[in-house]
């Protein structure tokens, strides 16, 4: 009886404010996929969650390719066909990882199906090739913070927890953005003063989150490299940051490279609640409906929920629930 791989990935928030392209965290929101490998050809893609309706369930299928990525690299060509059964619960095109949490996913089930022969680090790299910046896939594989830099082709990630418990409240806006429309508003070259002001954020951010120092975090979410000029693109952006800080968060940013924004609150404080009404309020006056998700952060990064025979699978993934946010550090 063929086996099938279920592995669970965590959506990310990439940037945290300053971190452009460098700095992610993991969330307590999670796409699931079950893989078989068949020696046939003959693909079966079966979606249920977000984006059900529109991506693409043929060859173009980012989790399979990124599944045939790793069989190539590991040189195993006796597997030709495959059945992939995938239930998403993080928002698609909306800046919570959805594509890194994809590939993740591909990557992962296809390394247990050979029996890992790659570590983590080489999943890192192979993700960062097909995804092209490594802040989404690094969070995606090793949960927590991290903060990825890569050079020449190669990738290095260091991942870190906060020393405080923090709710994550993200606004989910009804509008999709692609990635690419939101890179393209972004300037390939800024000033030193620009450059100055997000390395001292993003250094302090870290700093804080380390030490546990909550106060610096009401400063260190800001940026200058990106936010500005995205902010066209997302309606009432920095009015919604403003609300998010005035009902209890630390301070807002855009999650990845929108339309998400999210805000970091404190835990003890009980004011996610409050939070997420003043966030989606205020996009409400800029005519932008938003659904409200509340998470923590998850410390697991991509991980495997079972491997069993085929016909078991069948029966478990139909009933497959998205868990509950995950302990956090
Ligand atoms: N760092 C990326 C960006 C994340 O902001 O464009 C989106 O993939």
């Amino acid at each position: 009886m063929a086996k099938a791989i279920h592995v669970r990935v965590p959506g990310t928030s990439a940037n945290c404010g300053p971190g452009f392209d460098c700095l992610g965290l993991a969330c307590s929101i999670y796409n699931d996929l079950t893989l078989t490998l068949t020696e046939e050809p003959g693909l079966s893609i079966d979606i249920r969650g977000d984006g059900a309706r529109i991506i693409p369930r043929d060859e173009r299928n980012v989790v399979w390719r990124s599944v045939r990525y790793l069989l190539d690299k590991a040189g195993h060509t006796e597997w030709q066909g495959g059945r992939l059964e995938l239930v998403n619960h993080i928002p698609l095109s909306r800046g919570l990882g959805s594509s890194a949490a994809a590939i993740v996913a591909g990557l992962k089930a296809a390394n247990v199906w050979l029996g890992n022969p790659f570590n983590r680090h080489e999943l890192l790299q192979f993700a960062t090739d097909i995804e092209g910046h490594p802040d989404n896939v690094a969070p995606a594989i090793y949960g927590g913070f991290t903060s990825s830099i890569s050079q020449d082709g190669h990738v290095e990630c260091l991942t870190f927890l906060p020393r405080y418990r923090m709710r994550y409240v993200v606004a989910v806006p009804d509008f999709p953005l692609p990635t690419k429309k939101a890179r393209e508003v972004v300037p390939q070259e800024v000033t030193r003063a620009d450059a100055v002001y997000n390395i001292g954020r993003a250094s302090m951010l870290v700093g804080a989150l380390c030490k546990g120092s909550e106060r610096y975090l009401r400063y260190a979410l800001d940026d200058a490299l990106h936010q500005p000029y995205r902010a066209k693109l997302i309606p009432g952006m920095y009015e919604v940051f403003a609300a998010a800080k005035q009902a209890g968060a630390y301070g807002a940013s855009l999650s990845g490279a929108g339309p998400c924004l999210i805000a970091f609150v404190p835990e003890n404080r009980h004011c996610a609640d409050d939070v997420a009404y003043a966030m989606q309020k205020r996009f409400a006056d800029f005519n932008v409906r938003a659904r409200m998700l509340n998470m923590r952060l998850d410390t697991r990064g991509a991980h495997v929920i079972n491997e069993r025979p085929q016909a078991d699978a069948d029966a478990k993934t139909a009933t497959v629930d998205q868990p509950q946010a995950n302990a956090d550090a």
